[in-house]
């Protein structure tokens, strides 16, 4: 069975790509067939891994080509829908469709046709809230939250709480806060320690181990490499690699 995840948070730079990035690579070494869905017109994630394709998230979503063919291979078992700046034609045409619901199906469709073959497919959410990413929320099953350690990133990470909260009411839909992820966190700031405390009193049970602040992790995606790629033994690596384990025990 194929697990749908979603990694979500309406603030911006909390560290979604990375973490679908190392995630990803990380469940294919662990010998799962994954698919990363780039759904931002900023199109990182084809940028992170080095990626060059035709088509993408925009050719699938209007159907202007077979669905496969906006599949690319970035590694031994981690294939990409990749994005750019036409994601935003795609959204306008989504619009024009009049009726939410009938956008909702149409993406759901799209996504589902896709999935066949694979263990995980794992969304790379956009930090604006847009009718795509409402359409891929009637998609996705399991929601990964990174949340920087500031106050800002934690008003984020309510906002999706509070979505996740009247999606539920409305649909029956299997849609939940799986993991809170903390990230860029330093051990050695009070505002570092104060954030994970307070998410460790709203959501104890669904917070991951932090993963710390570590250089590698920004510099892997200048090196077009996933984390274990670039720095096997860095912080970085050891901390995506329990967020892995975790994820893959947590079906
Ligand atoms: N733990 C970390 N330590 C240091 N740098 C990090 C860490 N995690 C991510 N970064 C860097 O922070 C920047 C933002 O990360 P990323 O692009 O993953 O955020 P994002 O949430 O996807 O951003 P956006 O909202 O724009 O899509 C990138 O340059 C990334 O390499
Ligand atoms: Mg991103």
């Amino acid at each position: 069975m194929c697990r749908i995840i979603g990694v979500l948070n309406y603030k911006g730079g909390t560290a979604k790509t990375t973490t679908v990035v190392n995630l990803g690579a990380g469940l294919a070494l662990r010998g799962a067939r994954v698919l990363c869905v780039d759904m931002d017109a900023q199109g990182s994630l084809a940028t992170y891994l080095g990626v060059c394709a035709p088509y993408s998230t925009k050719h699938l979503l209007l159907k202007m080509v077979e669905p496969r063919q906006c599949i690319v291979n970035a590694r031994e078992r981690l294939d990409l829908v990749p994005s750019d700046a036409s994601l935003l034609e795609a959204e306008g045409e989504f619009w024009k469709m009049g009726n939410r619901a009938t956008a909702y199906q149409m993406f759901v469709e799209r996504l589902q046709s896709l999935q066949d073959g694979y263990d995980f497919v794992i969304l790379d959410y956009s930090p604006s809230a847009n009718l795509l990413g409402e359409s891929a929320l009637r998609y996705t099953e399991e929601v990964i939250v990174p949340v920087a350690m500031n106050y800002l990133a934690l008003v984020g990470t309510r906002q999706v709480v509070q979505t996740l909260k009247s999606i539920g009411r409305m649909q029956e839909h299997r849609l939940r806060l799986s993991l809170i992820v903390p990230t860029f966190y330093d051990h050695r700031l009070r505002k570092d320690t104060e954030t994970l405390e307070t998410l460790q009193r709203h959501f104890a049970g669904q917070i991951a181990e932090p993963i710390r602040m570590n250089v590698k992790l920004a510099e892997a995606p200048g090196h077009q490499k996933s984390i274990y790629e670039y720095a096997p033994t860095s912080a970085g690596a050891l901390d995506y690699a329990r967020l892995v384990e975790r994820v893959a025990n947590n079906g």
